[in-house]
C-alpha cells in the first residue's frame, strides 16, 4: 500500500474538506445520505468542522482523515454518538472514489476500533450500511462486525445494523 496515515480533523482543514467532499458528491450520494447542499461552502464546512470539534471537546464524537502523502485528504472516519455510560458508538467512514479498493476503509475502520478501546474504552460499536453497499460490508465483516439478522431485510434501500463487541 503506498502511504496514507489516519490523523484527527483539524480546525484548518476547510480547504481541504470542501475539496475531497465536492470531488466525491455523487460517489457518496450513491452510497449514503446527501449532505444539505449549505455543507457544499467554505462557512458551511467550517461549520461543520466547528460542530465535530465540539463534540470532541466534549467526549461525543472522534473525528479523523485520511490523509496521502502529499497530505490530500483521501477519506474520513468517525466515531460517532460516544455513549460512555453505555460504552457504545456509531462508526462512520468514507473514502474518495479513486482511493478505493486499497484498503483505506478497512485501515481507517481498525484505527476507530484501536481508539474505541483505548482512549474511550468502549465496549460495543455499531455500523449502519445500506443493504446493496457490499464494499462497506466487507470491511466490516473483515474487521470482526457481525450483521444484527433481525435489523435487515433483503430489500434495497434498507439499512442493515452490524454491531462489534470489543
Ligand atoms: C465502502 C467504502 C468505504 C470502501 O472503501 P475502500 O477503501 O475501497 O475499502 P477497502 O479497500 O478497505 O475494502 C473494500 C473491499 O470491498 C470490495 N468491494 C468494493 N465494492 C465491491 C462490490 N461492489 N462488490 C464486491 N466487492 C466490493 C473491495 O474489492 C475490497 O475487498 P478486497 O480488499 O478483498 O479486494 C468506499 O467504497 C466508500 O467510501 N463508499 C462511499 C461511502 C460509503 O459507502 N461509506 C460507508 C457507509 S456504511
Amino acid at each position: 500500500m503506498k502511504s496514507f496515515r489516519v490523523r484527527e480533523l483539524k480546525s484548518t482543514d476547510n480547504e481541504a474538506l470542501l475539496a475531497f467532499e465536492i470531488h466525491n458528491r455523487e460517489w457518496f450520494e450513491s452510497h449514503i445520505d446527501a449532505r444539505d447542499p449549505s455543507f457544499y461552502s467554505l462557512q458551511g464546512v467550517a461549520d461543520h468542522i466547528e460542530c465535530y470539534l465540539s463534540d470532541f471537546a466534549i467526549g461525543a464524537w472522534h473525528p479523523f482523515v485520511i490523509e496521502d502523502s502529499r497530505q490530500k485528504i483521501v477519506g474520513r472516519a468517525n466515531l460517532k454518538s460516544i455513549n460512555s455510560p453505555k460504552r457504545s458508538a456509531q462508526v462512520g467512514y468514507r473514502i474518495d472514489q479513486h482511493a478505493c479498493g486499497q484498503g483505506l476503509a478497512t485501515l481507517a475502520l481498525r484505527h476507530l476500533i484501536h481508539e474505541a478501546q483505548m482512549r474511550w474504552e468502549l465496549k460495543q460499536l455499531v455500523a449502519y450500511v445500506y443493504q446493496e453497499n457490499v464494499g462497506s460490508r466487507k470491511v466490516l465483516g473483515r474487521c470482526g462486525f457481525s450483521l444484527e439478522q433481525l435489523s435487515c431485510n433483503e430489500k434495497a434501500g434498507e439499512e442493515c445494523r452490524f454491531v462489534l463487541s470489543i
